[in-house]
């Protein structure tokens, strides 16, 4: 029996997995002809002497020239671009299934683009980039990154900052941060990818820690406690009564008081939920007397001030 049969068995299933891979997903899994050779960077520099000048400043351009660490990082264009000796030659410089295009007019496939990139850069922050909601909304890397040019201090990003770069899709969170009470990311004190991460999370929408309160405590660590009396929705979610990103009311709360609390306190509390007025009586209420000191300044929490929770041992309704 010949030792070399199931080898080569083997060979042509896997030739044959290979094909059938290719039918399946189209373009993507084969970007460019399997024929397409390395050139080299020094023809793409021939042709593309003004991308290659901003190239030049990136950190890409500096780490695969001088201190390559393997061949696809040596290949430089190439390592991103792909093989190029098909896109060469000067009649076929348009042919747009000769190279790995990352910009909308090139069309390359969308998966084809971002898997150049995670050859690289798979795992780390990108661990569950793979299903996220940015890739399933088919995002390319290229939508927030160009690596062709130093836009931004850091990141190869495509405008000069994280939260431009964000802002350009997310008209309506850039609104949210316009409002009266606000995180301070226009003020550039925090930016988005304090919270998120854009790469991908295992919590929902896209956050950087496993709950909203854990993103909280990162900067608000005295909101985490241990406390002797706690409130139940602080403990909760802290976005049962703050907006993450902005809100017209005090302290970036979702509704303005009373009214924050009736939506859970009302009207079946030790003392009345409802009649906010100098008498506290129904009667006041319809003809709409002098506010009640439930109601002034602080509101309920004239009295009920440490809301977030008491560590007082006489604190069990977070007035001291
Ligand atoms: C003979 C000149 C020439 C050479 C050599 C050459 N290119 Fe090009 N390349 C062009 C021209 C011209 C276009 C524009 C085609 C168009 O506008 O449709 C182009 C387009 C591209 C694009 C697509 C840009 C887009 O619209 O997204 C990329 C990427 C690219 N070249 C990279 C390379 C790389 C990498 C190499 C080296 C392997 C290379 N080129 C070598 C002339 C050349
Ligand atoms: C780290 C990956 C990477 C490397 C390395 C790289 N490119 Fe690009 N290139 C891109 C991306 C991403 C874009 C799309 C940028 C955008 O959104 O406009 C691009 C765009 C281009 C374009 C289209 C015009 C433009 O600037 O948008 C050309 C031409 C091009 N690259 C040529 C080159 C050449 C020549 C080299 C080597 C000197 C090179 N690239 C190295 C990723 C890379
Ligand atoms: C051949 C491997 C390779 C490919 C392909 C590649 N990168 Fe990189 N990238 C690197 C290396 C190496 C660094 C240097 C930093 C490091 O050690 O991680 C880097 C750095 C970066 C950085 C950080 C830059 C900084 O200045 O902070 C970004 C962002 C980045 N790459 C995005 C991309 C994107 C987007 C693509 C696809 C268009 C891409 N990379 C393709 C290897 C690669
Ligand atoms: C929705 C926008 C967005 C998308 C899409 C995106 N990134 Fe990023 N990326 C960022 C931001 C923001 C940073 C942080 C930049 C900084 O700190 O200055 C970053 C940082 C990076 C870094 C440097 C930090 C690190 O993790 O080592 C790399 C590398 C990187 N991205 C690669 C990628 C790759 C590969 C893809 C595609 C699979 C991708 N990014 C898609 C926004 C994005
Ligand atoms: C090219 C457009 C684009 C850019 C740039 C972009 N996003 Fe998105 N983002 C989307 C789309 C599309 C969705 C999914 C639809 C939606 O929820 O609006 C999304 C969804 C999200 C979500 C909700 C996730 C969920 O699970 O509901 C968050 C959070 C988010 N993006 C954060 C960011 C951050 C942070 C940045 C900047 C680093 C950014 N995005 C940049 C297009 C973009
Ligand atoms: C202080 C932390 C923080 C910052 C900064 C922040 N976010 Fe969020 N974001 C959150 C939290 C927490 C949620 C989830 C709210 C919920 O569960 O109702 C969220 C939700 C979202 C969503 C999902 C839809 C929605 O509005 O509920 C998008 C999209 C989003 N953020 C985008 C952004 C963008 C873009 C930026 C920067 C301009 C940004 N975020 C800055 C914490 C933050
Ligand atoms: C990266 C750090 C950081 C994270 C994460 C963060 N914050 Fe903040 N927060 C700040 C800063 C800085 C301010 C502004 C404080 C100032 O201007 O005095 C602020 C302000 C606030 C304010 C308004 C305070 C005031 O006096 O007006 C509230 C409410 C708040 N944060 C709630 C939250 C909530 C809820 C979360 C989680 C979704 C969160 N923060 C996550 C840093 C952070
Ligand atoms: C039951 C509603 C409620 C919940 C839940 C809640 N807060 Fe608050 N928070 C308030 C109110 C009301 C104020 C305004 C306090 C004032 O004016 O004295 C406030 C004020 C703040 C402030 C600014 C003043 C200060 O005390 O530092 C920060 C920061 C803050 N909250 C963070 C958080 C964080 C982080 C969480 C989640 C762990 C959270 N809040 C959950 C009601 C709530
Ligand atoms: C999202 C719902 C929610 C909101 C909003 C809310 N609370 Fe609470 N609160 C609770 C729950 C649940 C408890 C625990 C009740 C229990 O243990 O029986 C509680 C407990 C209390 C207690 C202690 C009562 C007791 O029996 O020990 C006080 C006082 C209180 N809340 C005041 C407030 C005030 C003042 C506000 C507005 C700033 C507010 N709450 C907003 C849900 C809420
Ligand atoms: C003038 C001070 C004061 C104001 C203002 C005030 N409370 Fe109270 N609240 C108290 C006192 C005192 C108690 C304890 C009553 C008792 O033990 O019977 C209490 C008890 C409570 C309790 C616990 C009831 C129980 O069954 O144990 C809740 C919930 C509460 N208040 C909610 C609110 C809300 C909501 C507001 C604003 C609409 C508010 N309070 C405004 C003084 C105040």
């Amino acid at each position: 029996m010949n030792i070399k049969t199931p080898l080569s068995l083997l060979r042509t299933g896997a030739l044959a997995g290979m094909m059938l891979i290719g039918l399946l997903f189209g373009r993507s899994a084969l970007a460019v002809p399997p024929e397409a050779k390395y050139v080299g960077e020094k023809a793409c520099v021939n042709c593309h002497q003004v991308e290659n000048k901003h190239f030049g400043h990136t950190t890409h351009a500096k780490v695969f020239r001088q201190n390559p660490k393997n061949d696809t990082e040596k290949q430089v264009c190439e390592a991103c671009h792909g093989p190029g000796s098909l896109h060469v030659p000067e009649k076929d410089n348009k042919n747009r299934d000769y190279l790995i295009g990352f910009t909308k007019e090139w069309g390359t496939p969308i998966e084809a683009q971002n898997g150049q990139c995670l050859n690289c850069h798979n795992g780390g922050q990108r661990l569950h980039w793979p299903g996220s909601t940015h890739d399933s909304n088919k995002i390319a890397c290229s939508d927030c990154h160009n690596p062709m040019a130093r836009f931004s201090a850091s990141g190869l990003l495509k405008k000069p900052s994280i939260t431009e770069t964000c802002q350009t899709c997310h008209q309506q969170q850039r609104a949210e941060f316009q409002k009266r009470s606000h995180m301070p990311v226009p003020e550039g004190k925090m930016t988005c990818e304090d919270c998120h991460n854009p790469h991908g999370s295992v919590t929902r929408p896209l956050l950087k820690a496993d709950s909203v309160n854990e993103v909280c405590y990162a900067c608000h660590a005295e909101k985490r406690g241990p406390l002797l009396w706690e409130h139940a929705p602080v403990r909760e979610n802290c976005v049962n009564c703050h907006h993450p990103h902005g809100s017209n009311h005090d302290k970036l709360l979702q509704a303005a008081r009373p009214h924050l609390c009736q939506q859970c306190h009302s009207p079946s509390v030790g003392h009345p939920g409802t009649f906010y007025n100098a008498s506290g009586t129904a009667a006041a209420a319809l003809v709409g007397g002098t506010a009640g000191q439930r109601v002034i300044g602080r509101s309920c929490q004239n009295c009920h001030s440490q809301i977030h929770g008491s560590n007082h041992p006489a604190g069990a309704r977070f007035q001291r």
